[in-house]
């Protein structure tokens, strides 16, 4: 994910402590290295490390630090591996300008390449160094700032802010392209950074910025030029009077909301970060070399290794044993030898029974890697490697974002496993972001109408039939009442006799399976339920269903991601419809660790 702030003052300063401060508030955006520095006058004092920023701020003394003009910056590490020479700022060939920056440089690898052809140096692999060659190419051209923030972001493909500044001037340069960035202005500062609850600390006073901004920091002023055609943009500051809780949440009700609705550019985030990782590759090749392949995880993680193994056997055509984790101990365990692989899922990576199981499945020799949140986690530690799921904070205790990327993740996998081209899978936020845009307003009406019954089903079948399981877990966590989650095809092995007029039923139907699906409407609906479908645009579906929640037209594999969505916004609204906290739902806990 990364975080990036910088600062621009009227006075030197001491600014290594106001670095220091600002980086501790975005942590949670990265934490395998940090770096600051600052500018003053002619010089450039930079200081950075691999390792968290209370470590390296205090090996390396951020606290002396003097300038009028500082930038710092956290990493999540995608394009090369964490060290100090890719921590980031990065400075130019000569030492003159030092930036950092937010997101990613799809194009990296090819850019670095120019850069060393056209004589400039080149010293890491690290992205963030692009953005600051891409404008020293231009200012060496005999460009100002501007233009020559213009012409990089021509150069620079992917998602990505950046902030950058050059010795003997008084001003800092940043640009927000698909990654957040947000200018705070305070008495005799202006600042720029990734989110906006790590800059109201320093002042209230901010402007909201949108992509293709170019922004000019000076110690009393902040100007925007358009990266289209160079135009000046005027904007007036606006001041924050929301508590920090409301601003944390962005502008929704609860967290939870928030979150289903950065679902989208977490999966990004996290396909961006699968691409560049060098741990994936050795993943894949212990994965295919294993005699018995276990996912293991509790709750949402659990399902998510559910369509996991129907993706690792659909794509990769390679079978794969998910797991409840306390159910590994004895059904198991007995049987692993050295010749299997786990893969350990867990949002927190401090669920305790899904500890008690790595730690049996170490003592056996088997192969455990882990697929985590939480880096720094009991899991990330004790796993050979962990892959993260770059979601940054989750802070509703129901799981929405955390599993999209862990099926994201899983798919991903799958493709590699298959050898297919991961490209494809780059239509998925999109997808998304379209799939909660058209399925909205419709699940709130339905909401309303079923909020009623205390006892509801979700079915699903094939790939849908984990997500059937998930939206029934949601719906029980949030707005307590009972909801069963079941393979649609055992419907009739029993539940069907608790069917009367108007009870609700769910189907989550993948394009290729509605011929089952229909099956499972009309034996529902004859008898009077409710079912609502959840699938593509499909006239059988219509024929058939009592309601039909539309998702967009993707590859079969991709709907068990978009039909989740309708049922985490169900239950969301259900929950809030019962007066209820859908983020603290009582009696649960975001880390379960117990037995
Ligand atoms: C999900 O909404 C729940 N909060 C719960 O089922 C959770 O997924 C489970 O406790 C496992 O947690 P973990 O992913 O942190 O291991």
């Amino acid at each position: 994910m990364c975080g990036i702030f910088g600062i621009v003052t009227d006075k030197e300063q001491a600014l290594g402590p106001i670095l220091t401060e600002a980086a501790l508030r975005l942590t949670y955006r990265g934490y395998d290295s940090v770096g600051a520095a600052t500018i003053s006058g002619s010089k450039i004092d930079l200081r950075k490390d691999k390792g968290r920023i209370k470590d390296v701020a205090e090996a390396y003394n951020f606290a002396e630090m003097i300038g009028s003009r500082g930038i710092t910056q956290l990493r999540w590490a995608t394009f090369g591996e964490p060290s100090q020479v890719n921590s980031q700022p990065h400075l130019d060939s000569d030492g003159d300008l030092v930036g950092a920056h937010n997101g990613n440089v799809v194009n990296n690898v090819e850019l670095r390449q120019q850069f060393a052809a056209e004589g400039m140096t080149v010293r890491s692999m690290n992205d963030g160094e692009s953005c600051v060659h891409a404008v020293e190419r231009y200012i060496n051209k005999g460009f100002d700032f501007i233009e020559a923030i213009r012409r990089a972001y021509g150069d620079l493909q992917g998602d990505y802010s950046f902030v950058i500044g050059q010795i003997n001037d008084d001003k800092l340069y940043a640009i927000k392209k698909g990654s957040g960035l947000v200018v705070g202005i305070g008495e005799g500062f202006t600042c720029v950074s990734s989110d906006l609850p790590s800059i109201l600390p320093l002042t209230r006073k901010i402007m909201r910025l949108n992509d293709g901004e170019i922004i000019t920091l000076s110690p009393d002023k902040v100007e925007l030029h358009s990266v289209k055609d160079g135009s000046l943009i005027q904007r007036e500051p606006e001041t924050v009077t929301e508590t920090m809780e409301a601003v944390q949440k962005g502008g929704y009700a609860h967290f939870m909301l928030k979150e289903i609705h950065e679902q989208s550019q977490v999966a990004r985030e996290v396909l961006h970060m699968l691409d560049g990782s060098p741990d994936v590759a050795a993943v894949i090749e212990k994965m295919k070399a294993a005699r018995n392949l276990y996912f293991i995880g509790c709750g949402t993680s659990y399902h998510a290794c559910l369509i996991g193994a129907v993706y690792f056997a659909q794509i990769a055509g390679r079978p794969v044993i998910p797991v409840l984790a306390p159910q590994f101990t004895p059904q198991y365990a007995p049987t692993v030898t050295s010749k299997d692989v786990g893969l350990f899922v867990s949002q927190s990576g401090e669920t305790k029974d899904v500890l008690n199981a790595l730690e049996v499945a170490e003592a056996k020799g088997m192969a455990c890697y882990g697929l985590a949140n939480v880096i720094g986690s009991t899991l990330t530690r004790a796993t050979v490697s962990s892959l993260p799921l770059c979601c940054g904070y989750e802070i509703s205790v129901p799981a929405t974002k955390t599993f999209t990327n862990q099926v994201v993740t899983f798919l991903y996998l799958a493709y590699r496993m298959a050898g297919r081209d991961t490209q494809e899978l780059a239509a998925i936020p999109a997808l998304m972001d379209k799939t909660l845009e058209m399925v909205a307003a419709q699940v709130e009406t339905i909401a309303a109408e079923i909020n009623g019954w205390n006892d509801l089903y979700c079915l699903g079948y094939g790939g849908t039939y984990p997500i059937a399981l998930e939206g029934a877990l949601k719906l029980k966590e949030i707005t307590y009442a009972h909801c069963e989650g079941m393979l649609s095809t055992e419907f009739k092995h029993g539940p069907l006799s608790a069917v009367s007029q108007g009870f609700p039923i769910l189907f989550a139907a993948g394009p290729q399976d509605v011929p089952l699906i229909v099956s499972g409407l009309n034996e529902v609906t004859c008898r009077g339920a409710r079912a609502i479908a959840i699938g593509q645009d499909d006239p059988r579906l219509h024929a058939n269903a009592s309601d039909v929640i539309v998702l967009p037209q993707s590859a079969p594999e991709i709907t068990p991601l978009l039909a989740v969505l309708p049922l985490q916004l169900l239950s969301y609204h259900m929950s809030v419809l019962r007066g209820y906290d859908p983020d603290f739902p009582r009696n649960l806990s975001k880390t379960l660790t117990v037995d």
